[in-house]
């Protein structure tokens, strides 16, 4: 059975809320996942014994792109991260009204680029509530999950 770690970054739960109904999909699909707040993981935790590795989060900021105040920390330490040629899908929960739509998702996308992970399909960019994009998550998931 492949294995899928999901590690989110959260300050209302919308992408709390987006990384549980992702990890729903993935194991309907036969995945094994692992759901993890950002405050729980280490860098040392990705890739590893896991095929599939989901990093979202949030956006906030106005100006300039700031990550959810949990997940920034854990972006700082990324650079660590052993991510070369592993699977890798990205997503995150923002507002289109702000300048820079769901600019933290894009730059974990640069990120995993400078890091040589492959990035099994376009990043899913949430706009506003999670609650009325479920179609769109389920569909995200079960194309993330045909590569798990
Ligand atoms: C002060 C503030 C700044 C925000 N800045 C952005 C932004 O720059 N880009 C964006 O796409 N969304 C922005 N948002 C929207 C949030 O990312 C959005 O509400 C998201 O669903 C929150 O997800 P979370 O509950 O998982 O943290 C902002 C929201 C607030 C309240």
């Amino acid at each position: 059975m492949s294995k899928a770690l999901i590690v989110y970054g959260s300050t209302t739960g919308n992408t709390e809320a987006t990384a549980k109904q992702i990890g729903e999909v993935l194991s309907q699909q036969g995945v094994e996942v692992t759901i993890q707040d950002v405050t729980r993981t280490q860098v040392a935790d990705l890739g590893g014994d896991f095929d599939l590795t989901l990093l979202g989060s949030s956006t906030w900021g106005d100006a300039d792109i700031e990550f959810q105040e949990d997940f920034a920390p854990f972006y700082d330490t990324l650079d660590q991260a052993n991510l070369k040629g592993r699977k890798v899908a990205l997503f995150g929960c923002g507002d289109s009204s702000y300048t820079h739509f769901c600019g933290a998702v894009n730059m974990l996308e640069e990120k995993m680029e400078e890091l040589g992970a492959a990035v099994v399909n376009d990043p899913l960019r949430i706009d506003g509530d999670p609650g009325d994009a479920k179609s769109d998550i389920v569909d995200w998931a079960k194309e993330v999950a045909s590569h798990a």
